[in-house]
């Protein structure tokens, strides 16, 4: 019982004196960033420029694929030491801007050698997609579909949405997102038509043929595999189509994925209106506001297999939902928690930003689809940040025409998250990576991911130690965590999630910054440690976020 039950008492005793916690994670980090041992300084230094410019090399040969000068090695070199530096003085974070953003920018120009786009009568043929998944997976799918039909020289047919899939959504692309634009901004990199061309239908003896390829497919096996049969058919019909493209690209096709995701991809003016209605009546009340997306359905949770506190009720509900999906795992609710599997429940995620500094006047606005149990469990929340919004509360009769429309409701908090001072996710599903993503690139936005793994931990130890304590160790378990320009590790996480080939440095002058760091006393777990928190929740062990439907 009870372990987690505490996290969902009524308003929290901030100041419940317990047992002063010795935390093993505290003093970790204390010892951490004490840099345990002046005299190995040097020696220090010199482990940890190596390990930097072997780190440094692997990063640059593999997202940008072209040799670097000594220049751009400098300033990579600069770039990271100011960033770990910071890190290593325990800097206090400030909660709603990232310090470093200011050097970075998304980048996603097309090169100067980049062919125009094949014109449909060169084109190898017409490529109809049908992408899957609920609003933001259908955008992954969407956004690959254009580099694919780059790919193959193909003439793309605007994506269908897949109105069977879970959301039952019989939304029509250009009922979500402005064609017109996505034709016309795109016209120099693939060639995009609104239909087959009746001439073409005539023309073909058999139906258009339909293929599914396998997950995350490489430009290889495209060519060699599906343009034979574009080829031959003329008109091919890819299914299921969602993260089918392999995460690594080169970089022409990874900025062209940018110019997709981050321009093309707008929604109509009547969704993007309602949006930006809504957060304008945010700002009208405060100056900076945070979004907070829950997901807290209870498919979703009783799919995660974790314990939320409620109860005999709860385990007998989700354990009946659970019935749903016949080949899921026997899982032990605690071990999951603490393998950082569980989302946040509500409480906590107030708990959590309270913790990070958060005042409780500060606004926020809360995007969220139905949420188990709902007012009582979201309750603590609203108790902890009484000035609470939604976007229900935020709207009239705009709302209306949206509500029978799952795709059309999501894309208003998708406008709001994205507008948001500071955006949270309780969760790591498809919206909270693609926002992610999208705030880097658009300057490095606050994006706090909770490090559910040592999140979990405290939570369950809450009780046993003051606020203040609690709070630092909040603070501690989220560096790395933040949304900052340097969380990015090769070889982890989603593109859609690091957009790392579209964020390009601004020139800075190393001398200014530096003048106080030639003390370069810098813990190399710092380096090797910070990378190993992402794990879990970047999409290297994620299989069965990637099953669940959302
Ligand atoms: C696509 O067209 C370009 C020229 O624009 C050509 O170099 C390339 O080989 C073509 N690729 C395929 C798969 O047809
Ligand atoms: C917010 O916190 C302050 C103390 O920091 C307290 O005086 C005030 O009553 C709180 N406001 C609400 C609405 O809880
Ligand atoms: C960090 O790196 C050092 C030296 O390279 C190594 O001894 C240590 O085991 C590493 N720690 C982790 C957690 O990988
Ligand atoms: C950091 O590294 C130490 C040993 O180098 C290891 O014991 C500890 O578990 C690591 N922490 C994380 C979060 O990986």
């Amino acid at each position: 019982m009870g372990v987690v039950a505490e996290a969902w008492r009524p308003p929290p005793q901030l100041n419940k004196s317990g047992g002063g916690g010795g935390g093993g994670l505290w003093k970790w980090w204390r010892s951490l960033l004490s840099g345990g041992g002046q005299h190995k300084r040097s020696v220090m230094w010199w482990k940890w420029v190596c390990g930097f410019m072997l780190f440094s090399l692997a990063v640059i040969s593999l997202f940008t694929g072209h040799v670097v000068s000594h220049l751009e090695w400098a300033q990579q070199l600069s770039k990271r030491s100011l960033l770990v530096w910071d890190m290593s003085r325990k800097e206090p974070i400030d909660v709603w801007k990232s310090k470093y953003s200011k050097f970075f920018y998304g980048c996603s120009d097309r090169g100067n050698n980049f062919p125009p786009a094949v014109q449909e009568h060169k084109s190898n043929g017409y490529l109809l997609i049908a992408a899957s998944g609920g609003l933001n997976q259908q955008r992954t799918g969407i956004t690959d579909a254009v580099v694919v039909a780059r790919i193959l020289n193909a003439t793309l047919v605007v994506p269908e949405l897949d109105h069977h899939s879970y959301w039952k959504d019989d939304s029509d692309f250009n009922d979500v997102f402005d064609v017109n634009w996505f034709i016309s901004s795109l016209a120099k990199d693939v060639t995009i038509v609104k239909r087959v061309p009746d001439r073409v239908m005539r023309s073909m003896e058999k139906p258009p043929y339909t293929m599914r390829v396998p997950r995350k497919s490489t430009p290889e096996y495209y060519l060699d595999q599906v343009l034979p049969i574009l080829s031959r058919r003329h008109v091919l019909q890819l299914t299921k189509f969602d993260y089918r493209l392999a995460n690594d690209l080169d970089e022409e096709m990874q900025k062209l994925r940018c110019r997709v995701n981050y321009n093309a991809l707008r929604f109509t003016k009547r969704i993007q209106s309602v949006g930006m209605k809504v957060v304008k009546r945010m700002r009208k009340m405060a100056k900076r506001f945070i979004a907070v997306h829950l997901r807290f359905e209870p498919d979703m949770l009783a799919f995660s297999g974790c314990d939320f506190g409620g109860g005999e009720k709860e385990r007998a509900e989700l354990a009946e939902i659970r019935k749903r999906w016949d080949t899921l795992p026997d899982l032990d609710p605690l071990e999951e928690r603490k393998r950082g599997k569980c989302p946040l429940t509500p409480h906590e995620v107030g708990l959590m930003l309270r913790a990070l500094g958060f005042a409780n006047d500060t606004y926020i606005y809360v995007a969220s689809g139905e949420i188990y149990g709902g007012e009582k469990t979201l309750r603590p929340l609203r108790e902890l940040f009484p000035n609470f919004y939604t976007k229900e509360m935020l709207t009239n009769d705009e709302l209306k025409p949206l509500l029978p429309y799952s795709s059309r409701l999501a894309a208003i908090d998708y406008i709001v998250s994205d507008e948001s001072d500071v955006f949270i996710t309780n969760n790591n599903g498809n919206m909270a990576k693609i926002l992610a993503g999208r705030r880097r690139y658009m300057g490095h936005k606050r994006t706090i991911r909770p490090n559910a793994k040592k999140l979990s931990a405290l939570f369950m130890d809450r009780e046993k130690m003051e606020w203040h304590t609690f709070a630092k160790k909040v603070k501690s378990c989220q560096r790395g965590f933040m949304g900052d320009p340097d969380e990015f590790k090769p070889g982890r996480g989603e593109f859609h999630e690091y957009p790392q080939a579209c964020i390009c440095q601004r020139p800075f002058s190393y001398d200014k910054a530096s003048t106080d760091d030639d003390d370069e006393d810098i813990p190399e777990e710092v380096h090797n440690n910070t990378s190993s928190g992402h794990g879990h929740l970047s999409s290297v062990d994620n299989e069965r976020d990637e099953v669940f439907p959302d």
